[in-house]
């Protein structure tokens, strides 16, 4: 029988690649859709995968729980999967009380709407390693406290507790993917690993001169986003809801990062990357490195795409996409 998903932020990176994924494997996929001015190009991760004629939207918006109901009533998903998010961690310093109502509040809608109007359906929510902020242990896994350092990361947090309140209060099928960092060709141009493979690839084709980044001795454990949409739905098929780390278990610099994707050109990083003070944040989170044993016992999953593989990937799709001149 063919299942039926909701995706809320089906427009980001994860919601494109989970679309596909969802696709391939004979779900009727739905996603939810905020209004927008720029409609031409909303859906352009989608249209990269060749989707975006297979996905069928719903109007609506995280912050506004009528409609959220009235969406969860009309689909009668299976499975939902709460994506949506105001994403980026630096923005959320200038908009704090914006992130706290997307992505904290947000979440609780979607919780309230399917407890409301789709209590039987499968819950993922989409929580984040940034919520281990002040790392508390040197590998961070399902029992490592807590310490979130921007108001992204509260958000977050409050959204993870809900989500894990709403399992244990009303027996909700509802599970949260702790995911680390994962990146590919379709990550926002703001996040650092694509603003470097695309300032490379402009550097390499004579379009550019430099880059200009913040705090290059951060660290993160990089993974690629196609892996971990499969972990998202490995563990909706679980019999019994629970929380997952899903992370490579290896963490690398921003300047590593830079030094493999200029050399992926055969350009050395030091000749053309400029510190500037503007991309610092009021507080970083200085190193992250999950490990996901539990995944890999309970779900079955592993990372398969490693830095290197994901690097060359980046790069070569900016290469394309500026030769192409198209933009995304
Ligand atoms: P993304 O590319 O920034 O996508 C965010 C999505 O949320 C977009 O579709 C956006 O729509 C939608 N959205 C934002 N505000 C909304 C609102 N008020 N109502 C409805 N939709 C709204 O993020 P991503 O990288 O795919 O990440 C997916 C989720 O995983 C997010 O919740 C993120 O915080 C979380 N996460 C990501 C990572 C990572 O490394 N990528 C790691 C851990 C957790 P528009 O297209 O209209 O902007
Ligand atoms: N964006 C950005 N731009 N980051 C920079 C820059 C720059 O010019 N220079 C250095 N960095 C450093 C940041 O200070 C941070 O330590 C690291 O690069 C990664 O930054 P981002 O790529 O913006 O990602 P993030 O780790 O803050 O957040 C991402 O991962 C989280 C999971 O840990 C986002 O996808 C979040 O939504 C996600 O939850």
């Amino acid at each position: 029988m063919t299942k039926t998903a909701l995706i809320t932020g089906v427009t980001g990176q994860d919601g494109a690649y989970l679309s596909k994924f969802l696709l391939d494997k004979g779900y009727e996929v739905h996603g939810l859709l905020r209004r927008s001015a720029s409609a031409d190009v909303i859906d352009s991760r989608l249209k990269w995968l060749g989707v975006n004629d297979k996905v069928q939207f719903h109007d609506g918006n995280l912050t506004d729980l009528s409609g959220l109901i009235r969406v969860l009533q009309d689909v009668k998903p299976d499975e939902i999967y709460n994506l949506a998010a105001q994403s980026f961690v630096k923005s959320s310093w200038q908009q704090p009380l914006l992130t706290g109502g997307v992505t904290g509040m947000g979440a609780a809608n979607m919780l309230e709407a399917t407890r409301i109007a789709a209590p039987e359906a499968r819950f993922y929510q989409a929580s984040s390693s940034e919520m281990y902020g002040l790392i508390q242990e040197p590998v961070q896994s399902e029992t490592t406290p807590f310490y979130p350092r921007s108001p992204y990361a509260a958000a977050k947090l409050y959204a993870h507790w809900m989500t894990v309140n709403y399992r244990e209060s009303f027996g909700l099928h509802a599970s949260s993917g702790i995911l680390f960092n994962h990146e590919s060709p379709l990550r926002g141009i703001e996040f650092v690993t694509r603003k470097i493979t695309d300032g490379v690839a402009r550097i390499k084709l004579g379009l550019a001169e430099d880059i200009s980044l913040g705090n290059l001795d951060a660290t993160r454990d990089w993974g690629h986003a196609r892996d971990y949409v499969q972990a998202m739905w490995l563990m909706l098929q679980q019999d019994i809801a629970d929380d997952y780390v899903i992370a490579t278990g290896r963490t690398t610099s921003v300047r590593d990062f830079c030094k493999l994707a200029f050399a992926h050109v055969g350009l050395n990083m030091e000749d053309y990357v400029t510190v500037n003070e503007r991309f610092l944040r009021p507080a970083e989170v200085d190193v992250l490195l999950g490990d996901a044993s539990k995944a890999k016992q309970k779900l079955g999953w592993a990372a398969e795409t490693t830095l290197e593989m994901l690097v060359s990937e980046m790069v070569e799709a900016d290469l394309k996409r500026l030769s192409r001149h198209e933009h995304l």
